[in-house]
């Protein structure tokens, strides 16, 4: 009876949250959201300057490469150090490097990998020995609809979306029965710098090869798309990740941002040749 009372008191406090990729877009909107909402929130990214106008706001910036090992660990533990646990783990770091399979060197796509991947995937293995203890926690993971479906030039940022998929399906299941709940964050286009990030990668990797006009057009097209009104902002999301953290029950996957649900749906449901043809439109 008495630990029945301890998990519903830990239910009904406001969450300790711990978000990657804090200094902009998607993550620095999301912090301030939770934050808004008496959460107590920890931000984590390399860039701490960029984090300096959160504090206002109450969050904690917290210094953090998550390709490094050591600066995972200890990031961690300065949150578990001032407040004892980890509530709700938001793993949203992350970038686009895009290029043609044939141009993206093998280091470059394992540090594609590392950041999507390993650093979200070693952030929970820190932060589940204590979830398990106190029987709630909540796992939020940035994926994309670039999880659900393939582009050119797309290749290895596909692969770790993709792979954020299965990991994330994978944990969920595994750790139900401790009380965990894991989500999925499937945006669309948002306008962040995440899509200038890409076309720089996308045009420096596509320069002198035979990739080159495609490249250089899709890149072009991704800076027009990512500095025009068309896309949804990063508020959006924050949205979905809010229902991730507050909901009673919250749902496996949240799809978010304009044109999302029709992306997945159209990839669901059309011949792999037809979807492949769409995609080389995108690259012409
Ligand atoms: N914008 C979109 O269209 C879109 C669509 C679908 C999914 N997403 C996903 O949404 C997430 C957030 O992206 P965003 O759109 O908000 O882009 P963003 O504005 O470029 O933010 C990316 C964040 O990731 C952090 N980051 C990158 N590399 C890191 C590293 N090695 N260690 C620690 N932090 C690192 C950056 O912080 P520092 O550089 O300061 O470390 C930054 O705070 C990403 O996972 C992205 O793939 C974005």
């Amino acid at each position: 009876m008495e630990i029945e009372m301890d998990k519903r008191e830990t239910k009904m406090k406001q969450n300790v949250i711990l978000i990657t990729g804090a200094s902009s877009g998607i993550g620095f909107e999301t912090a301030l959201r939770l934050a808004a909402q008496g959460h107590k929130v920890y931000g984590a990214a390399r860039r701490m300057e960029r984090m300096e106008p959160l504090q206002a706001h109450g969050i904690v910036p917290i210094s953090m490469d998550v390709t490094d090992e050591a600066s995972i660990v200890s990031g961690v533990q300065q949150v578990l150090d001032a407040e004892g646990r980890i509530d709700v783990l938001v793993n949203n770091a992350g970038y686009g490097y895009l290029g043609a399979i044939e141009n993206v060197t093998l280091a470059e796509a394992r540090r594609q990998l590392e950041v999507n991947l390993f650093g979200l995937a070693r952030l929970t293995q820190l932060v589940l020995p204590g979830m398990r203890k106190q029987h709630f926690g909540r796992i939020i993971n940035i994926s994309s609809i670039a999880g659900k479906g393939v582009i050119p030039f797309g290749g290895w940022y596909n692969v770790s979306k993709f792979s954020v998929e299965a990991f994330s399906d994978a944990l969920r299941m595994e750790v139900r029965p401790f009380g965990i709940d894991v989500s999925i964050i499937e945006p669309s286009g948002i306008k962040t710098a995440w899509g200038i990030i890409a076309a720089d990668n996308l045009e420096a990797t596509s320069r002198g090869s035979a990739y080159e006009e495609p490249g250089l057009k899709m890149a072009a097209m991704l800076r027009r798309t990512y500095t025009s009104n068309l896309l949804s902002l990063p508020v959006s999301i924050a949205k979905a990740i809010d229902k991730a953290v507050n909901a009673r029950r919250p749902r496996v996957r949240y799809r978010a941002g304009f044109g999302a649900s029709m992306f997945i749906a159209l990839h669901a449901i059309l011949p792999a040749r037809w979807w492949d043809r769409l995609g080389s439109k995108v690259a012409k």
